[in-house]
């Protein structure tokens, strides 16, 4: 199966104060297949989100290659990079807050603002739908305070879907949530997985990462282990 995204020899250091380097990933190898389903987990520190920041080409690496379907992040324009970042992948980022004053479905809506597509009926059925999807269809019009932490966890994967994306990239989209609520938004993901989305999660919690096909830990900024889980089936009692 043909790689989806690679890293390659991967660094990242942050300068602080714009001197006084941090060198967070320090030679990453990593070849995510496509349809997999990837759990990355690692202690606090390791650099898990500062990967996702880079395979999600919010960041750029320090050194190092990063292949997207097979193409080099690095010799994209900006231009290039927001486009594949709008159409290309889906981000369940809990720094990618829903937006307060907008609706359940206005907040689906805003990856196509962002992309410059014009709203129509069309693409509100679209959002709405997604909405059902995620089981919000009695809640389009509510605001993110008046939902749960669980629901505005499903606005957040409806919105990831909503340019159909072929990755998903989610950091830690289990977390605050009880486990039951966490079982859901798994399912979802698992089945959103099934459908050939190429899923890679951040989280802390051994019982997600037992959903992914696949998981890998880093350490201080390189692989630890690279586990596949394939024959796995999560132990859904704890929920009920
Ligand atoms: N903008 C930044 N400037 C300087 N250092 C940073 C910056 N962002 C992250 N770091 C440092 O990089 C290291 C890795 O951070 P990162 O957020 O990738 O960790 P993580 O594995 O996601 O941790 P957690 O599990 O706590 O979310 C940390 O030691 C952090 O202090
Ligand atoms: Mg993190």
């Amino acid at each position: 199966m043909a790689a989806i995204v690679e890293v390659i020899d991967l660094f990242k250091d942050y300068f602080l104060e714009g001197h006084i380097p941090v060198n967070v990933l320090k030679g990453l190898n990593l070849s995510f297949d496509e349809g997999d389903f990837v759990a990355l987990m690692g202690p606090s520190g390791s650099g898990k989100s500062t990967l996702m920041n880079i395979l999600g080409c919010l960041d750029r690496p320090t050194a190092g290659q990063y292949l997207l379907n097979g193409g080099d992040v690095a010799r994209m324009s900006d231009d290039r990079l927001s486009e594949i970042r709008s159409t290309y992948l889906g981000f369940i980022f809990q720094a990618y807050n829903l937006l307060p004053q907008y609706t359940v479905v206005e907040n689906i809506e805003l990856p196509l603002v962002y992309q410059g597509v014009r709203l129509d009926q069309k693409t509100k059925d679209r959002c709405i739908a997604l909405a059902e999807m995620v089981g919000l269809g009695t809640r389009l019009d509510h605001r993110p305070l008046q939902l749960s932490g669980g629901q505005q966890q499903r606005v957040a994967i409806a919105r990831s879907l909503v340019n159909d994306p072929h990755v998903i990239l989610a950091d830690e989209p289990t977390g605050n949530l009880d486990s039951r609520t966490s079982v859901e938004i798994m399912q979802m993901l698992r089945e959103l997985n099934k459908a050939g989305k190429t899923i890679i999660m951040v989280t802390h919690e051994n019982d997600i990462a037992a959903w992914a096909r696949r998981v890998v830990r880093l350490r201080d900024g390189l692989v630890e282990s690279d586990v596949r889980n394939d024959d796995h089936q999560p132990d859904l009692s704890a929920a009920h």
